[in-house]
């Protein structure tokens, strides 16, 4: 059967067969079809429906991406009331909860459900015969909100059941966000400038409250099941349901639902605290944010005997974790520098207990966040702290602002320091770019750990036993201040370097104890530093730590000027001329020599001392680009390589004289294609023009490198 002359079987066809792909890949988490598959079995479902409107179907996966905005959301009663849940905080409440189920069903230990307590938002989904007809809001419990466009967008929303679903099945369960989504989704916004959520909850009820479906259809939502509302069995799935709570999750799985892997039966106090522990323990490994956790007393005729109160069923109970978020004082806002010179704007606070610790300390992440929030010294704002993620602030609650006698802030706007408050150097902040920067560079006390321990690296002056533990001591006690003074250590200056550091930890080392000074390992690290005065050229330029100056433009660099004198004397339209070197680069280059502290630092870095040679390497002439046994050559690089990065690989080949470009053309050389190579392959065999595979270019190198 083809496409051509059965559309309305193909399209049938298409619709289960990516159902399924999703049920598999969102549900269970067992995807059969890799991606690629996937896109182009939705793609053809798309030019086929779109061929044939009169097939559509708001129940296809293509519905996935999201409708037209339809204006504003229209008022849903529900069948059945959306209740809440009585809260319990201390595990007496628990035992009072169990013991009064016990008293009234007359069972002295009924089971009960045990589930987690998502933080999301509530939502009603309604099938008709197993098609997704509508979704709602919980809204005030007895009138929600219709959000059946966007709940189409959510992945896990199944929108044709499996199995034999009933007449009529309504389902309960909670629209949440990934906590991993969540923090990726606000990093790319505060990369970009843009206002980022507040926490996974705000980001779900936000994303669903869109009236645009193809922006909701864009975050990252997920469902999970929890109960019924209103059902009409039919004849479909049998004549009853299941007896219990706990059977009838596992029903809802076979329907096509996501229920959460967390979910268990239990009987009696214990049993039920043991799953709060054991949940508890787990709460930041989970993927999702939970406030607590829901024990449901199990079978359905003791929860009718139960009954409700008010608005919230007397056979269930939430047990709430300690808060993720809580109110505190903001006592002042400072900056730190990191190690790559980056300012983070944090502030000290009043301490508060968040998520079961006490904090003090909470990030602004940038200036941008400062200015969106509009945090101001003696403010009060929220602190959320979820799990092993930095606390930080949410917002602030202005109408706790401390004002002055005429009703004014007491404190303006914060603005970021100019100057770096550790070394002094001016704060930068490029254009288009979220962080600001110390312009610092070596010479800045934050900075010289990191920008030390890259120098000693293996690829760099590869400086054997000076690992980060020598180094970050180095700084702590003033032994170096820039990777010269590296070059004018001896042996006495590590030992008494130890010594102060034992003192400062409080432990004497057995050595000293018996009345000796080990001085082996001090005279290895000086020899290991001595071992790295004789080196080359681009191991130097790329010690150095220039932003964006990784190893191969380092080879560039060193490749094309042949000697240290002319890129420190190149400007950066000299430097542009480079292959392979951008104006960005250039830029950085150009300012990075231009910086007098890192002149000083390269000067005292060459010159000799007490008696020993200072950091020195063969100097060469600049080689021309074009001698080579590749000159006139053009090639493409193109996929993933094993032994080594597209840019070494460019660069080993400009090294031979080859011109590297970007795209295919006629004029193409060659093609060297790595581990899924994608359309620039494609054009090449289209083009006829010739293609290499690693091995290949390996044995190539190998055979002219060094020739
Ligand atoms: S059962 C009749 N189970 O908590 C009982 N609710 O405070 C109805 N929630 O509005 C709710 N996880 O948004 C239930 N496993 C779970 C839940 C859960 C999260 C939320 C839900 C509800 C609120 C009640």
């Amino acid at each position: 059967m083809t496409p051509a002359t059965a559309p309305a079987a193909r399209i049938a066809d298409l619709r289960r067969r990516l159902d399924d792909a999703n049920h598999r890949y969102y549900v269970l988490d067992d995807p059969d079809i890799p991606d690629a598959e996937y896109d182009r079995l939705l793609r053809e479902l798309q030019e086929l429906e779109a061929a044939h409107p009169e097939f559509a179907d708001p129940s296809s996966p293509t519905a996935r991406v999201g409708s037209v905005p339809a204006g504003k959301f229209a008022e849903v009663r529900h069948a059945v009331p959306m209740l809440s849940l009585a809260n319990a905080f201390a595990d007496e409440e628990v035992a009072e909860f169990v013991a009064r189920i016990g008293r009234e069903t007359g069972d002295a230990e009924p089971a009960f459900s045990l589930e987690p307590k998502l933080d999301g938002l509530a939502i009603s989904l309604r099938y008709e015969d197993g098609v997704f007809v509508r979704g709602a809001t919980r809204g005030d419990g007895a009138t929600g909100e219709d959000v059946t466009a966007n709940l189409r967008t959510v992945r896990t929303v199944p929108l044709r059941l499996r199995g034999k679903p009933p007449a009529v099945l309504e389902v309960r369960g909670e629209v949440y966000m990934p906590k991993a989504a969540f923090e990726r989704w606000n990093e790319v916004a505060r990369a970009r400038g843009e206002k980022p959520m507040a926490n996974p909850r705000n980001g779900a009820a936000g994303s669903l409250r869109q009236l645009d479906p193809r922006i909701t259809a864009q975050r990252p939502l997920a469902f999970y099941a929890y109960a019924l509302g209103e059902v009409v069995l039919g004849q479909g799935a049998g004549a009853t349901l299941p007896p219990t709570h706990s059977q009838t999750l596992a029903w809802l799985r076979e329907l096509g639902f996501p229920v959460s892997a967390e979910v268990d039966v239990a009987r009696g106090v214990d049993g039920l605290l043991a799953y709060y522990r054991r949940i508890g323990d787990r709460r930041n490994a989970l993927p999702f944010d939970i406030d607590g956790v829901v024990y449901k007393l199990d079978r359905y005729d003791q929860q009718r005997a139960m009954g409700f109160v008010s608005r919230a069923p007397r056979w269930a109970i939430a047990h709430k974790f300690p808060a993720q978020e809580e109110a505190t004082v903001v006592e002042s806002i400072e900056v730190n520098v990191g190690r790559t010179g980056a300012v983070t704007p944090w502030v000290l606070m009043q301490p508060v207990q968040v998520g079961g610790v006490t904090v003090t300390r909470a990030t602004l992440h940038n200036a941008d966040q400062v200015a969106r929030l509009d945090v101001r010294n003696g403010d009060t704002v929220i602190v959320r702290r979820a799990g092993d993620v930095i606390p930080e602030v949410v917002r602030v609650i202005e109408d706790r602002r401390p004002l002055d006698r005429k009703g004014q802030p007491l404190h303006a706007p914060y603005q970021l320091p100019m100057e770096c408050p550790v070394c002094g150097s001016a704060i930068e902040r490029e254009e288009g770019e979220v962080v600001a920067r110390c312009s610092g560079g070596l010479f800045c006390p934050a900075q010289r750990v990191q920008a030390l321990f890259h120098f000693a690296s293996r690829r760099a002056m590869d400086i054997e036993g000076l690992g980060e533990r020598f180094i970050t001591a180095l700084v702590e006690f003033d032994y170096v201040h820039t990777v010269a003074d590296l070059y004018r250590l001896t042996v006495d200056d590590f030992v008494e370097m130890k010594r102060r550091a034992d003192e400062q930890a409080g432990v004497v080392p057995e050595t000293v104890k018996a009345g000796k000074i080990a001085t082996k390992w001090a005279e290895n690290l000086v020899a290991g530093i001595d071992a790295s005065r004789n080196t080359t050229l681009d191991r130097v330029l790329y010690a150095l730590g220039i932003r964006d100056v990784g190893e191969s433009t380092a080879k560039t660099l060193a490749r094309h000027f042949g000697s240290l004198d002319p890129i420190m004397a190149a400007d950066e339209e000299a430097l542009r001329q480079v292959p392979d070197i951008g104006p960005v680069v250039a830029a950085r280059i150009a300012h990075f020599f231009a910086e007098p502290h890192n002149r000083d630092v390269i000067a005292a870095l060459r010159a000799p001392y007490d008696g020993k040679a200072g950091v020195h390497w063969p100097e060469g002439a600049p080689r021309r680009a074009s001698e080579g046994p590749l000159s006139g050559q053009t090639v493409v690089l193109t996929g993933g390589l094993a032994a080594m990065s597209r840019d070494e690989a460019g660069a080993r080949l400009e090294a031979l004289g080859a011109k590297v470009s970007g795209s295919v053309s006629k004029k193409t050389s060659f093609v060297v294609a790595g581990e899924a190579a994608g359309s620039k392959l494609a054009k090449a065999q289209e083009l006829g023009v010739e293609v290499w595979d690693e091995a290949r270019l390996l044995a190539y190198l190998a055979g002219h490198e060094g020739a």
